[in-house]
């Protein structure tokens, strides 16, 4: 039975998941309003050329572009228009007039988080932001609600499709970087300008957020060291696929010590890294998502889905305007977040991991023990070596030609070791007169 009076809703954006949030808002509305137990009024849409076309069609009559007045006028505001101004302005506005607000801007909350949701506890009200990361997965509640007993260890994610697609066409097709590229952006993936994707800011906003929730920590998104899949090469991928590893650009949030200073705290990361084959996240192919959690008590959970997509990413935005929607019909204020950890946040040399380090080197007595003896010099344990007399032809070539004669690839994986160490051990080989290059270094993840 309904007895609370509707809900007025408004909605700031029409874009691709704007619109369907509109149609589905629409088409649900009896349902959700048996679900909510008040109806959902769509009160207006705010958008910047009431003319534009939409992806799905929308009863023109709720357009406006007095985005103010509308959100004044609100419940609760959905806001889908995407970068930091106005986006940033009408959300303080909705709050301020006593409003909940749903958002999947990602850019806004990684830049402005601890803004936006420090306005919503002054004022009792709630950010909702499932549709900000991994699109249709849930996330954020799992994180901020059914781990919140937990401790959180680490989360692997693959969070952004584009550079999923593009790794996983590598892999799958052998093609090129610049090749997969071109297919992502002929099939729509890749945006007309993908340096978002492929260079990981993408990723590194999501990053920010979840291990702002993870570790009850302020995460500037600034702090998440950040690196693109923009030099993986087909021979980097080809040889990890001969050794039992698939390359993903990984977003890596994890609560560590670090091994020299001995101080604890947050790691946020994003570069490409080898992960095992029987890796759960090695099944996620295509331009799909999943967010690996590593949890004290709860063990190993995966969340896997469609990470982008107009009705994909509307599925969860509505699931939020429920949320909020439920919230007022019960009564009180919002649940804040709890940055009440408060972790140093510690940079990439604080890092421990494995790695895979390919080098070409003079095929000659005594050259296998010297770097060898590099690496026990720095403190870093082998794990395995594997050498192939001559430039692999899993390895690119750009030392011109000839160099095949007399050289040989060394293939080498590493126990864990820190950054620091490692790359002391790089520099370090790198010096010698015997390595003709340091081919590649990737870390392998997921162990
Ligand atoms: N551009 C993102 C991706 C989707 O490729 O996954 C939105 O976050």
């Amino acid at each position: 039975m309904i007895a609370y009076r509707n809900l007025r809703v408004a909605l700031l954006g029409a874009g691709s998941v704007g619109a369907q949030v509109a149609t589905l808002l629409s088409e649900h509305s009896e349902e959700l309003a048996a679900r909510v137990g008040a109806g959902l009024d769509l009160v207006g849409i705010a958008v910047r050329d009431v003319d534009a076309p939409r992806s799905a069609p929308i009863d023109s009559s709720l357009l406006t572009t007095d985005a103010m007045s509308l959100i004044e006028s609100a419940d609760i505001v959905i806001e889908l228009m995407g970068g930091l101004e106005p986006a940033r302005s009408y959300i303080l506005h909705a709050l301020n007039s006593g409003a909940d607000v749903v958002t999947g801007n990602k850019a806004l909350l990684a830049a402005h988080g601890p803004e936006l949701l420090d306005a919503a506890e002054q004022v009792g009200a709630q950010v909702y932001y499932e549709a900000a990361v991994a699109g249709a997965i849930p996330i954020i509640r799992p994180l901020r609600e059914s781990l919140a007993g937990d401790r959180v260890k680490r989360i692997l994610g693959i969070v952004n499709g584009t550079t999923n697609f593009i790794l996983d066409k590598m892999d799958v097709e052998g093609e090129s970087f610049e090749s997969a590229l071109a297919t992502a952006t002929e099939l729509g993936y890749a945006e007309a300008d993908p340096t978002a994707d492929i260079e990981g800011y993408d990723a590194a906003q999501k990053a920010a957020i979840l291990a702002r929730l993870a570790f009850h920590t302020d995460v500037p998104v600034e702090a998440v060291h950040r690196e693109g899949i923009t030099n993986i090469t087909a021979a980097q991928v080809s040889q990890a696929q001969k050794a039992g590893y698939v390359v993903k650009l990984l977003a890596i949030c994890e609560r560590l010590t670090d091994p020299e200073t001995g101080i604890e705290g947050v790691s946020a990361r994003v570069y490409p890294a080898l992960i095992s084959r029987q890796h759960p996240l090695a099944a996620v192919h295509g331009g799909k998502n999943a967010v690996f959690v590593e949890a004290e008590a709860a063990g190993d959970l995966m969340f896997y889905g469609a990470g982008a997509g107009g009705i994909e990413t509307a599925s969860a935005v509505l699931g939020d305007l429920v949320s909020a929607a439920r919230r007022h019909v019960a009564g009180g204020p919002g649940v804040a977040e709890s940055t009440h950890a408060n972790l140093p946040i510690l940079p990439i040399d604080s890092v421990s991991t494995r790695y895979q380090i390919t080098l070409v080197v003079s095929d000659a007595p005594g050259v296998l023990a010297r770097i060898a003896g590099l690496f026990s010099d720095h403190g870093v344990s082998v794990e395995a070596v594997e050498q192939s007399v001559g430039t692999s032809s899993a390895v690119p070539r750009v030392g011109g030609t000839g160099e095949s004669s007399g050289t040989a690839t060394l293939v080498i994986v590493t126990h864990e070791a820190s950054e620091r160490a490692l790359s002391r051990t790089v520099k370090a080989i790198a010096d010698q007169e015997v390595v003709v290059r340091v081919q590649s270094v990737l870390r392998v993840e997921g162990a």
